[in-house]
């Protein structure tokens, strides 16, 4: 069966748009013909892009101790569309701070779980100065979540 990754990514500089980038590359890498990949900004992400989804994976930046404005502006226009319809739509989250990142992963983990989605993979908190290693991370992280989604593991 046909089965759709969303990747809803906020990345507003070079840095975040490489992460982005490297989950990309890591879902194309993993080879699943039966799996789409679509990647869309939140501010231009609807209700039913998301009641299309089989599993998502949400990157986005820590601002001023919370997920970026846009991230928070999807979630609060999503969330009762999709509440009854999306109970346990794997996800992933990919959070890029510049020295922290817990007050954005307790809140969007939080508003998760009143979604009832269950986290696929643990959460992936790229904070401190850059390093390349933060492109691998995400590299795996899109190839888990689209591999699994064909395996049928998710
Ligand atoms: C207005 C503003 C507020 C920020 N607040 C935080 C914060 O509270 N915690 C944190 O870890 N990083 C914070 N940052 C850093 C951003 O998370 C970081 O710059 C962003 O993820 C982009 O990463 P890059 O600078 O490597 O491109 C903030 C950045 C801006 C512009």
């Amino acid at each position: 069966m046909h089965k759709k990754l969303l990747i809803v990514a906020h990345q507003p500089s070079a840095n975040t748009q490489q992460m982005l980038d490297a989950c990309v590359a890591g879902s194309t890498a993993a080879e699943a013909e039966n799996v789409s990949i679509s990647i869309v900004a939140p501010l231009d992400c609807q209700p039913h892009q998301l009641l299309a989804a089989d599993a998502v994976i949400i990157l986005t930046t820590e601002n001023l101790g919370y997920m970026a404005g846009a991230t928070k502006d999807w979630f609060d226009r999503v969330y009762y569309p999709v509440l009854e319809l999306k109970q346990g739509l794997p996800y992933a989250l990919v959070i890029r701070a510049g020295s922290d990142g817990t007050g954005t992963q307790r809140a969007v983990e939080s508003i998760c779980t009143g979604l009832h989605w269950n986290l696929a993979q643990p959460v992936l908190v790229c904070k401190g100065q850059w390093q390349d290693e933060f492109t691998h991370q995400c590299f795996e992280i899109g190839q888990y979540m689209t591999a699994g989604l064909d395996l049928g593991m998710l």
